[in-house]
């Protein structure tokens, strides 16, 4: 099966990368092959290429950033996937498009289904509800939602929680956002193994949620990074008993956040051949990648 991925260098782009079987022809696709802020630019790489699937990891991820760029973000998360979910048609390929838990508002306390409506908060979340509805009406197209991405590589909270713990000796976290972190290397090996089945038996459904089983604030994840890290021996100067629990008022970020960013998976657990992990054996492999690249 030949499989394009857009994105190549983000930290799912590259989890990918190692996820992927050695039965697949793949070729990754980086901005310099398919620059979404550039009409046409990814749909004619998917015109050459011709793949029998596409999976879009590639999106404008800065949340506060992008409430100053509006536009590009809207042009980059959303005009360019209806243009990429086009291009997919015209070739018969089917799309995989990741999406985000912040498509919605974060009122109340349940998971949010596959059903439930979206209404973002910011310009990052509108961008990327833009590209999901440009998805809507191509038969072959799947949005997977997920949230709180985090690995060992990249731009993530598990890094950034380490490094200040490595650095200061006490830490404020916020604890009135929920959702659940989730490990790029099992939602990449959870991607591949659903474009398999999508090619094998002719398509998946319109929308999947993937998320880890579980659910915890920022600030519970952050204890449970620092714990386990301490535990792996990581020279930390942060413990997490000095991590204080915040809210998102006493936290003032240019972009708004969901407070429920809860997913409700169930749907892909009849999808799956194993069982879901928990969150925190995700955070846990991720601590040990990061504490087995340290010097
Ligand atoms: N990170 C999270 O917590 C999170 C949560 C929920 C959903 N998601 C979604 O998951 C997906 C993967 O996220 P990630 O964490 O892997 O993000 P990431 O590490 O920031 O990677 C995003 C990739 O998109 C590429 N990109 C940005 N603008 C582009 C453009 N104009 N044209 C082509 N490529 C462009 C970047 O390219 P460069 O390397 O050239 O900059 C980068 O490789 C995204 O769809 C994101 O919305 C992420």
């Amino acid at each position: 099966m030949k499989v394009l991925v857009l994105g190549a260098r983000g930290q799912l782009g590259a989890a990918i990368e190692r996820a992927a079987p050695a039965s697949w022809d793949l070729i990754m696709a980086d901005r310099s092959m398919a620059d979404l802020a550039v009409p046409g630019h990814a749909a004619g790489s998917i015109a050459a290429a011709k793949p029998h699937a596409v999976i879009n990891a590639a999106a404008w991820t800065d949340v506060d950033r992008a409430e100053e760029h509006e536009p590009l973000v809207t042009r980059i998360n959303g005009v360019a996937v209806g243009e990429v979910a086009e291009a997919c048609s015209r070739v018969g390929a089917s799309l995989l498009q990741v999406s985000t838990d912040y498509v919605f508002d974060g009122s109340g306390h349940a998971p949010w289904t596959e059903e439930s409506e979206p209404a973002p908060l910011n310009a990052y979340g509108r961008g990327k509800l833009v590209g999901e509805r440009a998805c809507q009406g191509h038969g072959r197209a799947c949005v997977v939602r997920t949230s709180w991405l985090h690995s060992g590589h990249g731009r993530n909270f598990i890094r950034t929680i380490l490094r200040h713990a490595c650095e200061r000796t006490s830490l404020r976290v916020v604890d009135d956002q929920i959702g659940a972190p989730t490990q790029a290397d099992w939602l990449a090996a959870t991607i591949v193994s659903i474009t398999e089945r999508g090619a094998a038996h002719g398509g998946l459904p319109p929308i999947l949620h993937a998320v880890p089983v579980g659910h915890a604030s920022w600030h519970a994840v952050a204890c449970h990074a620092v714990r386990t890290a301490a535990s792996l021996g990581m020279a930390l100067q942060c413990s997490a008993e000095a991590i204080t629990a915040v809210t998102s008022a006493d936290y003032p970020l240019k972009a708004m956040r969901p407070q429920n960013s809860r997913l409700d998976a169930r749907s892909l657990d009849s999808l799956l051949v194993q069982p879901r992990p928990s969150w925190h054996e995700g955070v846990e492999a991720t601590v040990r990648q990061i504490v087995q690249m340290q010097p």
